[in-house]
Formats: C-alpha cells, sequence, structure tokens
C-alpha cells in the first residue's frame, strides 16, 4: 500500500495538470485548442508535454514549469524550463513567466495567483 502511494500521486498530479497533444516542436497547431476541459479544468492543448502552441499557431518550447517534476520531459536533450520568481506566473499553457497581475484585472480561469 506504502509503495503505491508516489505512483498514486503523481498519476493524480498529471491528471489534474496538462492533457497534452502529440503534435511536436515546431509544427502547426490551433491556438484555440488550448483551454481548460469543461468539468475537471484539465488544460488541453494540441502540443506535446514539452511545448504549447505560440501567437503563430506553432508548438514552441514552454518557457516556464508549474510542477517540481513536469511530467513528460523523458528526453534529457531537451532543458526543463524554469519555475517563475517571486512576482511572477505561469499561465496555463506554461508559454513563460509574466509578471503578476492586478487585483480586478483580466486573467486565466484560477490563475489569480501566486508565484508558480
Ligand atoms: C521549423 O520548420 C521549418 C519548416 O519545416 C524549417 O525550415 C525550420 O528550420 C524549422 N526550425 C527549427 C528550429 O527546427
Ligand atoms: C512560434 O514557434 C515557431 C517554431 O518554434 C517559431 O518559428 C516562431 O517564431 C514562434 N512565434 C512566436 C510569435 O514566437
Ligand atoms: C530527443 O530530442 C531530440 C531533439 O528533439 C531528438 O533528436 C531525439 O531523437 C530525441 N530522443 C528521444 C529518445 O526521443
Amino acid at each position: 500500500m506504502i509503495l503505491l502511494l508516489p505512483f498514486t500521486l503523481l498519476s493524480l498530479t498529471w491528471l489534474s495538470f496538462v492533457d497534452a497533444g502529440s503534435v511536436t516542436y515546431n509544427h502547426t497547431c490551433v491556438v484555440d485548442h488550448q483551454r481548460l476541459q469543461v468539468g475537471t479544468y484539465q488544460f488541453t492543448t494540441d502540443c506535446d508535454s514539452m511545448t504549447f502552441c505560440n501567437s503563430t499557431s506553432f508548438c514552441d518550447w514552454r518557457g516556464c514549469r508549474r510542477d517540481e517534476f513536469p511530467f513528460g520531459y523523458d528526453n534529457t536533450s531537451i532543458k526543463v524550463p524554469p519555475r517563475c520568481d517571486t512576482g511572477y506566473f505561469c499561465p496555463d499553457e506554461e508559454s513563460g513567466c509574466q509578471t503578476m497581475l492586478d487585483v480586478g484585472s483580466a486573467c486565466q480561469f484560477n490563475r489569480d495567483g501566486n508565484s508558480y
């Protein structure tokens, strides 16, 4: 039972986090496909777990991470992006650190947050 616990925790972390697609770096994606799923708020994207769909509709390397041990970086030639410093946050798509927003300004769902 004890042995199963880490695996269970990892699975839950992944489930609650990103439903990554299969489009790899430098291939085309649809920005509008990036969204939180109804009901679970799971983030969904066309791009794989190391990339996000950028504004010109290509999967590009992620610029920040929100997990200490992010899912999908099993290829050691790809550097895991940094966590954001205090005063910054990493958006759902993990495109890169952004400065924290003022209270009352528009934000992503549940991203009104903290320093990760
Ligand atoms: C991205 O894809 C284009 C078109 O296939 C190619 O010309 C370019 O070299 C690629 N860039 C990188 C960094 O892989
Ligand atoms: C989007 O990603 C592609 C592929 O890496 C890159 O060539 C392009 O410059 C990026 N667009 C922006 C706006 O960063
Ligand atoms: C790791 O990524 C590099 C660069 O994208 C790629 O050339 C290589 O085939 C990948 N290796 C594995 C085991 O996926």
